[in-house]
């Protein structure tokens, strides 16, 4: 594979010196970057959950098999921080390609537009932001609000048979993307559901995707709602999982006859609640992202055009109604 693609970009090269009607023959070949010119500064967001280590372990390990240089820096889900590291990496002579997994959605165009005055190839993996597309090379990353519609359609399937239903959403961090998108998502689809009227009575993001901080606001809501919650919407396994510990801690069941949840990531951890039915439904958000955002990053060093300016991930749902065996045998086969 790897040959007809350098061959591809070897002929794109020739044919643009040709059509550049380069009269002497003396002139210089482009440059052709392959894995081992890449130097990739990745600005991840933080280690907050499961789903984030294994999003930088797609990276650390396809960097290391793939023979690319990588610079990895941990924001600690802190914008401020994003920033210095990306001005750092746009200093930075040896780093050609800038990684961001954005924290927030806004105050990104400075330094992208740093970026492209010198010449760094950016790719925004996982997080959508608020940017002029022509400030980065392309996006790799979920559709957050289909999971949101996901999400809906999964909480009415857990609670058919009821007229009525009154839902907890508990969010990730607020200024990310992955909650925004999943909350209006979320809302977007809940009057779809034409077997029970579904009615959010509230929601509340933990600060940095915290589920400790996800754990007391579901505490919060137990007492302010007493008996009245039927559904949990968690935007990632954490916060899900989170809800489901307070609600046993309050002595109420959790799963079929009890308090439904739904929850985001189905990572090993969201699995293990499946198969245990306390969680009744997982929408799939992918981590495995490196390759083809390093396989972007070198079709941006070589000058290739036409890309799109978001490339949405391939992603699945998982039910705890599938059974215990059949989920284990998934989980088996599964990198994370
Ligand atoms: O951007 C993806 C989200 O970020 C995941 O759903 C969540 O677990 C992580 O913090």
């Amino acid at each position: 594979m790897m040959k007809s693609r350098t061959l591809r970009i070897a002929l794109t090269v020739a044919a643009a010196a040709v059509l550049a009607g380069c009269s002497s023959s003396a002139a210089t070949p482009q440059k052709v970057y392959t894995n081992k010119d890449m130097t990739v500064g990745f600005i991840q967001t933080g280690s907050e959950s499961g789903w984030r280590a294994a999003n930088t372990s797609s990276f650390k390990e396809t960097a290391a098999a793939d023979g690319i240089t990588l610079k990895f820096y941990d924001s600690q889900n802190k914008i401020e921080n994003q920033i210095t590291a990306f001005t750092g990496f746009v200093q930075d002579p040896a780093v050609n390609v800038i990684v961001l997994a954005a924290v927030g959605t806004t105050g990104y165009d400075e330094v992208l537009k740093a970026a492209k005055a010198a010449n760094k190839v950016v790719v925004i993996e996982d997080r959508r932001i608020e940017a002029d597309s022509s400030l980065y090379y392309t996006y790799i990353g979920s559709d957050f609000n289909k999971e949101g519609h996901k999400s809906a359609a999964a909480m009415c399937d857990l609670l058919k048979g009821k007229a009525t239903a009154n839902i907890i959403e508990l969010g990730g961090d607020q200024a990310a993307s992955a909650s925004i998108d999943r909350h209006k998502g979320f809302a977007e689809a809940l009057g779809d559901c034409t077997t029970t009227k579904m009615t959010v009575l509230d929601y509340q993001n933990a600060p940095g995707w915290d589920p400790v901080q996800g754990k007391q606001i579901m505490e919060g809501f137990l007492k302010k709602y007493p008996g009245k919650i039927d559904g949990v919407f968690g935007h990632n396994d954490e916060q899900a999982i989170a809800g489901i510990q307070a609600t046993e801690a309050a002595g109420l069941k959790a799963g079929t006859g009890g308090v439904v949840f739904v929850g985001v990531d189905a990572t090993a951890n969201g699995f293990k609640y499946l198969i245990n039915g306390k969680l009744g439904a997982d929408i799939e958000c992918n981590p495995l992202l490196a390759p083809q955002v390093f396989k972007a990053a070198l079709d941006g060093l070589n000058g290739v055009t036409g890309q799109s300016n978001w490339v949405p991930s391939q992603e699945g749902e998982f039910f705890a109604a599938q059974g215990a065996a059949p989920l284990q045998a998934i989980l088996d086969t599964r990198k994370y």
